[in-house]
């Protein structure tokens, strides 16, 4: 495939955005970054990646994370980004990630990582495994981003801090070295950024949580009704959007963000109506959303040839653009290059 891209492609502004192959994919995923990506590639040249060098910072089952990492790109294509017109890649494909990151460590502060709350979360939870690549993960984050000269990286609300670090380090490398890298803006949609856990509303949906607290999107439909009609509320019966009330905020989030509507029509439309009613229409507004990309997501999983030939020309076309920034900078840290 040609790796160069045409002269239309080069005036669009460039967008990266990943997630890791870690776990099961959950709505706060797909509410917060997935789905915006699809209504942002039109516009844009995109690059999609599955990050499996950022999730091996946790143990990994070996078999698991092979199965993973291109399951993530599977519903990439599920929920309607197209691999053709974007670049799906794996990021332990493209080598110039692991090479630009080593740099970028040797320009990122021991302090300015001791500061990350994910570090500072994830140390408490795998307290056994407090491993320097856990520690230095923002470099890497910041190296996939740099890469390929990115002006736009569509995530959730708790990727912002390691967002702010990468344009932190884009500009002081510039600073040093003369303008090399774009630097970065985030792109947070406002509904769904941060999506919480349906048991303890206080905290972050994630992957990880087993208990019932996080929707798969790969959930089947009585176990995502049962879910959500579960989740915690509050004692009283007003469907309203406040501090005050966070599970019912959540659930109120999580209906608009899957419908489109806003706060504060959701709110007129079960006004009067009790949690019972207002759960079991989130509930299958949410099932009837994922049930449809769970049937695409089979289908393409089926086209085992198809997933490998498009990974294999990605890769080329990510390594293409990677390098071409990875060899400025090595010229202008001063790597010695042959003719
Ligand atoms: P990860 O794999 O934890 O999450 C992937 C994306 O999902 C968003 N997200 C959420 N959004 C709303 N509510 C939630 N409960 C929720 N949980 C997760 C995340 O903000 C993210 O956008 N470090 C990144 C992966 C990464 C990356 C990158 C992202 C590596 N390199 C370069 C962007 C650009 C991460 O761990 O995401």
């Amino acid at each position: 495939m040609d790796a160069n891209i045409n002269n239309t492609e080069v005036k669009k502004k460039t967008i990266f955005s990943g997630i890791q192959p870690s776990g099961n994919l959950t709505i706060g995923n797909y509410l917060g970054a997935l789905k915006n990506w699809v209504g942002l590639q039109k516009d844009y040249n995109c690059l999609f990646c599955s990050v499996d060098m950022h999730s091996i910072t946790v143990r990994q089952t070996p078999a698991e994370l092979r199965r993973r990492s291109v399951e993530t790109l599977a519903l990439y294509m599920a929920a309607g980004i197209d691999p053709e017109e974007n670049i799906l890649f794996i990021q332990s494909h493209v080598p110039a990630h692991a090479e630009l990151a080593w740099v970028l460590n040797c320009y990122t502060m021991f302090g300015e990582l001791s500061r990350m709350t994910q570090f500072k979360e994830k140390s408490q939870r795998h307290s056994e495994n407090i491993n320097a690549g856990l520690f230095t993960y923002p470099a890497l984050m910041a190296a996939d981003i740099l890469l390929y000269q990115t002006d736009l990286v569509p995530v959730g609300l708790d990727q912002k801090q390691h967002l702010e670090l990468t344009r932190d380090i884009a500009n002081r490398f510039n600073g040093v070295y003369g303008d090399t890298f774009t630097v970065p803006e985030p792109y947070i949609q406002k509904i769904g950024m941060k999506i919480m856990s349906l048991t303890e509303p206080e905290k972050k949906m994630s992957k990880s949580d087993l208990s019932g607290g996080s929707v798969g999107i790969l959930d089947k439909r009585d176990d995502i009704v049962r879910k959500i009609k579960r989740a915690v509320t509050d004692s009283g019966s007003e469907v309203r959007y406040s501090e005050d009330k966070p599970g019912v905020s959540n659930l109120l989030t999580i209906y608009c963000a899957f419908t489109g509507k806003t706060i504060e029509e959701a709110e007129k439309e079960f006004d009067g109506q009790g949690y019972g009613t207002f759960k079991a229409a989130v509930a299958e507004v949410c099932a009837d959303a994922l049930g449809v990309l769970q049937d695409r997501y089979n289908e393409i999983l089926k086209d085992k040839d198809y997933l490998n030939t498009m990974l294999k020309n990605n890769a080329e076309r990510a390594a293409y653009l990677a390098r071409k920034t990875l060899s400025k900078v090595y010229r202008k840290i001063g790597f010695y290059q042959p003719k």
